[in-house]
């Protein structure tokens, strides 16, 4: 029988079909390094508590070292028969050395083995998704150190609103990024307790130490429920959850990008090395990065969903339904880590047309705050009245077709006699964005400083 694993109560090979449904090695070998850490922390367990020998410990190490190089080297045969990797390790071990290996799997089940690998294998993605994002974020910083005082169009319902600065709009995601990185770090805090050693579900009559595999393999220590231990993917679920939220951010400034660079708004330029041409049109400049980042949001979040309804009706403790955690969860990964390389590389290309901005941000009567605001101060009346006041004077400004800072004085005095000469120099869009110097204002000063706070936080 090819199933050596469980071969002993069953009298026939499994029908085909459940070879196909069943079998998870097409995926899961992904995992082998995980695998064979994971049993080479088991084993030498086994021998300090003197479970098995230490000469057949280290048969099993040298073994395990062989099979690692051997699929490393793309010299190991996986074969659908075999199930899984658990299997294939195990398998393979005992071509090498013979019966010793048998006893590898003493007070261990395949239950704590999988999710022992995957955490591990999941604790690896979060740190390498934590180096991209401070990555991003270096990038980010940089740019709006460079832009600190750059006048851009905000937008509130994407109407202009008011003026502010490249560089704060830059730092909005670095804030935003700098979010996605703690509940990254909450997640691995939460994963970081060791299934290895809970057994099937029960945990086990041999004398195991589970303090020592879990040091061993860089967890903080074992989990305290056996049950728990085999049944938990809170840690599946809280990765995608992080990862979501963060391919969303991703999403949100891909957006941004394909909306500044269109040509209609014309804020933003991709180089060459960004954009991609049509096939008709010779004028185009197509920004696909941008749009395939902001797309491949679905298939992360699609991770998300498609895990939480696998484990939402599963009783304890281990069910083969959690075997559907694997695809889903090395895609959502590993498009991430594509993501992010790719908004990285393009946050770095990204060229505002400084002319453009500052025009764009001085249509649409963007200081008719600043107007209303310096009513109140000058003119001591309820920022209500002040509103009323400056909306009137917008509607005339709009009417004539002229912008708010060439509205002639008298014309605004016709609306009320009271508005001070003053208002003059609130108007332009320069001023005012110098003016919001308020605690996480706009104003060019406060984002130099919160771009180099940023630099040095993530080592220049
Ligand atoms: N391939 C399985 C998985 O990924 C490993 C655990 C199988 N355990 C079992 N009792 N069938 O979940």
């Amino acid at each position: 029988m090819a199933n050596r694993m469980w071969g002993g109560v069953f009298g026939v090979a499994p029908d085909e079909i459940l070879e196909e449904i069943n079998a998870s090695i097409g995926f899961d070998r992904k995992l082998y390094a995980e695998d064979i850490a994971g049993s080479k922390a088991h084993a030498a367990m086994l021998a300090k508590q003197g479970i098995i020998s230490a000469q057949d410990a280290r048969k099993i190490a040298r073994g395990l070292d062989t099979i690692l190089s051997e699929i490393k080297r793309s010299k190991f045969k996986f074969s659908r028969a075999l199930e899984d990797i658990h299997t294939h390790v195990e398998a393979r071990l005992k071509d090498l050395i013979g019966p010793a290996a048998g006893r590898l799997h003493t007070a261990r089940s395949r239950n704590d083995q999988v999710a022992t690998d995957f955490k591990l294998y999941v604790r690896n993605a979060i740190d390498a998704t934590d180096a991209a994002l401070a990555e991003l974020q270096k990038a980010l910083a940089k740019k709006a150190a460079r832009y600190a005082a750059t006048v851009m169009p905000g937008f509130t319902h994407l109407q202009t609103a008011q003026p502010v600065t490249f560089g704060h709009h830059l730092l909005a995601y670095v804030e935003m990024i700098s979010r996605d990185r703690g509940r990254f770090a909450d997640a691995r805090k939460r994963l970081n307790e060791s299934p290895l050693g809970a057994a099937a579900l029960a945990g086990t009559s041999f004398p195991i130490d589970r303090y020592r595999t879990a040091k061993a393999l860089g967890f903080d220590r074992p989990a305290a429920n056996s049950l728990d231990a085999v049944s938990d993917r809170d840690f599946v679920l809280e990765t995608l959850s992080a990862a979501s939220i963060t391919a969303v951010h991703l999403s949100r400034l891909s957006e941004e990008i394909v909306v500044w660079a269109s040509p209609s708004f014309g804020l933003v330029k991709l180089s060459d090395r960004f954009t991609t041409g049509s096939s008709i049109m010779p004028q185009k400049r197509n920004p696909d990065a941008a749009e395939l980042v902001r797309a491949k949001t679905g298939r992360v979040i699609g991770a998300l969903v498609q895990f939480f309804v696998v484990m939402k009706g599963l009783p304890l403790a281990y069910s083969k339904d959690m075997q559907e955690d694997k695809e889903s969860t090395f895609d959502a990964l590993a498009t991430l880590s594509l993501v992010l390389a790719a908004m990285t590389s393009m946050v770095r290309d990204l060229s505002p047309d400084v002319a453009r901005m500052k025009a764009a941000a001085s249509e649409g009567y963007s200081t008719a705050t600043d107007l209303a605001d310096h009513l109140v101060q000058k003119l001591g009346i309820p920022f209500r009245e002040s509103h009323e006041i400056s909306g009137k004077i917008v509607a005339k400004a709009s009417k004539a077709g002229i912008p708010l800072e060439k509205m002639p004085l008298k014309e605004m005095q016709a609306v009320d006699p009271r508005i001070p000469k003053s208002v003059l120099s609130v108007l332009s869009v320069d001023r005012s964005v110098e003016s919001r110097k308020s605690y996480g204002g706009t104003a060019p000063k406060n984002v130099r400083r919160e771009a180099e706070k940023w630099l040095k936080r993530l080592g220049k």
